[in-house]
């Protein structure tokens, strides 16, 4: 029995030790390194495996990050896309919480942008043009007359070189994407590098980096879709969402701001306070009615502090709290609502009208129109850089 059990712990320790692989594209270096009991309780680890070809013969990988304590996720090269995050509930139960599919053919066929990583602009630009000194350039209108997420082909769309990084407790997968010059109509060569990185205090680190070699403009986030139930067949109108935002941005009926803001008290966009979803999505209001429920950004308080609070959802049944942290001063509000039951769902059936929300760290939609909205502006020889963290917690 005990001979067994050494050899079971002997065993755990070398595949730990295996598995602190650096890979770089296809090619593979395996680093021996001897590991220590104590250090053993620090381990998290990575494993690589194949996840299909994109109909134009690109090989995507799938890399599943894991930490001590037994969150994972898993993103694959194809749009840095999460296609799934395994967290715990109040009785330590282990699932998935965010929409996806199970196959790459799926994501490549239609996807409302699950899991992705969007570039080179989150978010719409009205009408697709923009002007940079005076010269203007014209993108992709993807979504009715507006430029959406980085038009035809997005960052959501491209396979991304991963490189694997394990720290002593941390487990990390960095991508990069050289989007070219004129690529979807924004000007220069956009260097981007995404850093994943999982910690063994369930925390999911977003890093985005950026830099051009001509004037040109940047505003990256995730999309995932996140449904703390873990039950893709429920609605997600009974999560409670807090929102650290005084104001939010009204939108025409083509989602584009106004130009103005409004303050969030007595209206159904305040969310100061927790609050359900589904209490006000239904309340008769016009920009509701314009979002066909909450698709809107908020202007996130306290910018002056850099990296905060920005939102925080919470699913009192599982007991799940996901915290978000961020430097950017918006957060886009997406409640599912163009979800309708037609998209396969990765547990059978389909994926029904709000069964997952989004909260996108990001500059204010439309800013590079907007004279008022922080600049998205990136020159060359500056460094873009924006933070979030999705730090999951039961109470
Ligand atoms: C964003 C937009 C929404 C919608 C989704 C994808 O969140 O704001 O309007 O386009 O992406 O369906």
């Amino acid at each position: 029995m005990n001979i067994q059990k050494n050899y079971m712990v002997g065993f755990a320790i070398m595949l730990f030790a295996s598995l602190n692989i650096q890979c770089k594209g296809n090619q593979k270096e395996e680093k021996s390194t001897e590991v220590t009991d104590t250090q053993k309780m620090e381990i998290a680890t990575i494993e690589k495996t194949a996840f299909g070809t994109t109909p134009e013969g690109e090989s995507v990988d799938k890399y599943t990050l894991k930490n001590q304590k037994g969150m994972e996720v898993a993103i694959i090269t194809y749009g840095g896309i999460i296609t799934s995050l395994k967290v715990p509930n109040k009785d330590n139960v282990y699932e998935d919480v965010v929409l996806g599919y199970d196959s790459l053919a799926k994501y490549t066929k239609s996807s409302p942008y699950f899991g992705a990583i969007i570039g080179r602009y989150g978010n719409r630009i009205a009408k697709g043009k923009f002007s940079l000194d005076g010269k203007e350039y014209k993108l992709a209108t993807n979504d009715g007359p507006n430029h959406l997420h980085g038009g035809a082909k997005g960052f959501d769309k491209v396979v991304w070189t991963a490189v694997a990084i394990k720290g002593d407790s941390t487990a990390s997968l960095k991508l990069t994407y050289l989007s070219k010059d004129l690529e979807e109509g924004y000007p220069g060569n956009l260097k981007a590098v995404v850093t994943y990185t999982l910690t063994n205090d369930n925390v999911l680190e977003v890093l985005y980096e950026a830099t051009t070699d001509k004037k040109t403009i940047v505003n990256l986030t995730q999309h995932s879709y996140f449904n703390l139930s873990a039950n893709f067949s429920k609605t997600i109108l009974d999560h409670e969402i807090a929102i650290n935002a005084d104001t939010f941005i009204p939108v025409d009926a083509t989602l584009i701001p106004t130009g103005k803001l409004t303050d969030v008290t007595n209206t159904p966009f305040d969310f100061r306070a927790a609050k359900v979803i589904g209490k006000d999505i239904e309340a008769k209001d016009d920009q509701l009615k314009k979002g066909l429920g909450y698709d809107h950004c908020w202007i996130l308080n306290n910018q002056n502090e850099g990296f905060k609070l920005a939102a925080s959802a919470y699913h009192p049944e599982s007991g799940r709290l996901l915290e978000i942290y961020s430097d950017e001063p918006g957060i886009q509000f997406y409640t599912g609502n163009f979800l309708d039951g037609t998209l396969p769902s990765k547990t059978g059936g389909t994926y029904a009208h709000r069964t997952g929300f989004c909260l996108e760290t990001q500059h204010y939609p439309d800013s590079p129109n907007q004279k008022y909205f922080p600049s998205t502006v990136l020159n060359p020889g500056e460094k873009y850089t924006s933070k979030t963290s999705f730090k999951f917690s039961v109470k």
